[in-house]
């Protein structure tokens, strides 16, 4: 099995894309989910399908305010059981995009996106007999969703247990939608809401999520042992700490145990950098880049990451979070060193397979050659 679950600085100058990795797709519907979350359905080109797993995200290209926006969208609908591309959007507070969005974004419209990307994946087989146990909050749910269907219609002998955590009753997205999808398949999807602040008449779990409550969830959920299970969880970093947390004290071994994060943690990658560039370390080096077939030579100075020194060479290279997440800007150092602010987006393996993120990387050495795609 493959899961591979695992500082914002816009460009300064508006880019022109187009090519391969770039789509201008039709929003077909933009439908309230909540009170402050809408979900956004894009037309697939009539041309050639877009081709995507679930788990992956779209990146959303937007001037806003004279400037090139790019945020990352899980997609919550599935190619198998979907005709559209489907993405959900949440507020957050003085949020850019989040809020751009529901307030001008309208039917008809024309969105610039990038290809659909992302290692939080899994792929699927009509033999498969596992069980994904997820732990979802708020926005997380999206690509939760998209796997739930894929697992559900795909593979006839797997089952999925949602544990799905919010503030309150009116901020659960696609509430009813879960509900039609566990009628549907009865005993294969077990969805279980747990509520920051409960109604008087609420027969679910409330409260923050801890050992005690844990222990009662997994009692209501089917135990197919350690061998058959994967732990899956996508939500704000102190649930997800949390979690884990939780998970370590439940003894699943973290190898089960899978993370998509949609904001960069609380870890400052701004204090690595600082120690990087008081030890002298991080000093101007020249970087080659390998990318559709073209070599680019890109000068990466000690207060820039490699991809801002692209971009702002003109180098167009992929990316979307810029915070070291979503492994839009992956590449594989050939040879040299490279140091990154912040290492969550990858894991273990392709760390030491040599996979490096331009977004959050800066060269250590003077032969570093790095290959995108
Ligand atoms: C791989 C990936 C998939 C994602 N999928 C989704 C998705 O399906 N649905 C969705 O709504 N969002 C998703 N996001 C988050 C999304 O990309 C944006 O970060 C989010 O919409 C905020 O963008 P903004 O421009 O409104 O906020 P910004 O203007 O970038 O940020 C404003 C402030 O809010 C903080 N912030 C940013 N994001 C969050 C957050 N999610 N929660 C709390 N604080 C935050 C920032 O640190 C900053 O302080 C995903 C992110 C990644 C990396
Ligand atoms: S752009 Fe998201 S990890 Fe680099």
């Amino acid at each position: 099995m493959a899961f591979n679950f695992f500082k914002k600085s816009e460009p300064k100058k508006e880019e022109q894309h187009s090519g391969p990795h770039y789509y201008d797709l039709k929003v077909k519907r933009v439908v309230n989910e909540t009170k402050d979350a809408i979900s956004i359905w894009f037309e697939q080109p009539q041309d050639k399908k877009i081709q995507y797993k679930s788990g992956q995200f779209l990146t959303l290209i937007i001037p806003i305010q004279g400037k090139e926006v790019r945020r990352a969208y899980s997609l919550c609908s599935s190619s198998f059981t979907d005709e559209d591309l489907v993405v959900a959007v949440k507020r957050v507070d003085n949020g850019l995009m989040s809020n751009w969005l529901p307030d001008n974004l309208k039917e008809g419209q024309m969105v610039k996106i990038m290809e659909p990307m992302g290692q939080f994946t899994t792929d699927y087989a009509h033999s498969n007999k596992r069980h994904i146990i997820m732990f979802a909050g708020g926005s997380g749910i999206t690509p939760m969703l998209s796997i739930i269907k894929s697992l559900l219609t795909q593979e006839s002998e797997s089952i999925v247990s949602l544990i799905y955590c919010n503030r309150d009753i009116e901020s659960i997205i696609f509430k009813d939608e879960l509900s039609k999808w566990e009628t549907k398949y009865e005993g294969r999807l077990h969805v279980i809401h747990v509520l920051d602040n409960a109604p008087m008449n609420w027969q679910g779990y409330s409260g923050l999520l801890n050992h005690e409550m844990l222990k009662k969830l997994f009692e209501r959920i089917p135990d197919w042992g350690i061998d058959k299970s994967t732990y899956i969880m996508c939500g704000p970093e102190g649930m997800m700490k949390n979690v884990d947390t939780l998970l370590a004290q439940h003894n699943i071994p973290k190898e089960k145990i899978f993370k998509e994060s949609f904001v960069q943690g609380t870890i400052d990658k701004d204090v690595k950098k600082e120690t990087a560039l008081a030890s002298g370390e991080v000093k101007t080096r020249e970087v080659v880049i390998r990318y559709d077939g073209q070599e680019h030579k890109v000068i990466v100075k000690p207060n820039d990451t490699i991809l801002a020194s692209a971009l702002d060479q003109g180098v167009d290279l992929p990316y979307s979070c810029q915070s070291g997440l979503c492994t839009a800007c992956r590449g594989k150092a050939l040879s040299g060193q490279v140091k990154l602010d912040e290492e969550e987006g990858l894991s273990q393996s392709e760390r030491a397979e040599g996979y490096v993120l331009t977004c959050v990387g800066h060269p250590m050495t003077d032969d570093v050659v790095i290959e995108i795609g």
